[in-house]
């Protein structure tokens, strides 16, 4: 196994962070670590880096410690907080960095590999959050590593920085390596992902391909849209299990999304831009995350738009 987590839990105080992790991730896996803020995403991966120690469980990378897989370049790693030298030149910063490893990429290849070659010599106070977050990322390849971890690697990018990098990541993986990315985009998790492991106050409540997870929650979703329409007769229509309402626009969550379209329509021939469609990631994370709420807190109603990671969860 390329990471062994077994029976991890950690907690600050009173907060329960990490409540019993296991994952195994095999060489050449490429797994998205998906979650609202708050899910114990970096916890668990600090401590699957040997930056925090568990209160309970082991980790092994390759049958090593973290520190020592660390140490010996095995491992590269790209974290949420962490400012960089800021009157180093991004090359210095790159080329002190390989000093500390054993094989390291010539800096030249770790820049271009991160899309910044034409970077080397701006200093790294005078970054956009996107480039810095690349510059992390020349960091985090750098040693040469067989495995990358990412703690949300473009939080902070725009979209065109955020295509480059996954251009990037997409070479990287290409050849071989094994990725674990922590996010909160479902996009992202989709989209690069191989496997999505999805968390939720301090425990993995699926872990699978992304269809996998999108079969979880079976059923189709019929939208329409319908002003004035009443709740509770949607919902008592046939083959409708859940109803949401928006504005004008209604979601019906259907187990027989035929016969609610038939029904739908006799019973409001107002209804118009009507759209059937399958589950998706979105709607199955949403399920899955507010069915596993086991601390009596509000779910997250939409876990991709929130951005600020570093706000505690009370
Ligand atoms: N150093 C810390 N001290 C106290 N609480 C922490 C610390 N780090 C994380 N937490 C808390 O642990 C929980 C999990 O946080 P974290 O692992 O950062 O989640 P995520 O990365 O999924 O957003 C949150 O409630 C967070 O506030
Ligand atoms: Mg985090």
């Amino acid at each position: 196994m390329a990471v062994h987590l077994s029976g991890l839990v950690k907690s600050y105080g009173d907060v329960h962070a990490v409540r019993g992790v296991d994952l195994d991730i095999a060489p050449g896996e490429v797994v998205a670590l998906l979650g609202p803020n708050g899910a114990g995403k970096s916890t668990t991966v600090d401590m699957l880096l040997g930056l925090a120690r568990p209160d309970q469980g082991t980790v092994a990378l390759f049958g090593a410690e973290p520190r020592q897989a660390v140490a010996q370049g095995h491992v590269g790693a790209m974290l949420q907080a962490g400012s960089l030298l800021p009157d180093a030149s991004v090359g210095e910063l790159v080329a002190m960095f390989a000093a500390l490893h054993r094989a390291p990429l010539p800096v030249e290849e770790a820049l271009e590999r991160a899309g910044i070659a034409d970077l080397a010599d701006r200093p790294t106070g005078k970054l956009s959050g996107g480039q810095a977050q690349r510059v992390r990322f020349a960091l985090a390849v750098v040693p040469d590593p067989v495995l990358l971890v990412l703690d949300e690697p473009t939080v902070g990018m725009d979209v065109e920085s955020r295509r480059a990098f996954w251009a990037a990541m997409r070479n990287l993986t290409a050849a071989g390596r094994t990725v674990l990315f922590a996010t909160h985009y479902l996009d992202e998790a989709d989209d690069y992902a191989d496997r999505v492991v999805l968390m939720r106050s301090g425990r993995i409540i699926a872990d699978g391909t992304a269809a996998a997870i999108k079969n979880q929650v079976s059923g189709r979703r019929i939208g329409a849209r319908l002003p004035g329409a009443d709740e509770a007769r949607l919902r008592a229509l046939p083959g409708v299990f859940d109803v949401a309402v928006r504005g004008d626009r209604v979601t019906l969550h259907c187990t027989d999304a035929d016969a609610a379209l038939r029904a739908l329509l006799s019973a409001y021939e107002q209804a118009r831009d009507l759209e059937v469609r399958s589950v998706d990631l979105e709607d199955a994370v949403v399920a899955l995350t507010s069915a596993a709420d086991d601390q009596g807190t509000a779910a997250p109603t939409d876990p991709t738009h929130s951005r600020n990671d570093q706000e505690s969860r009370s």
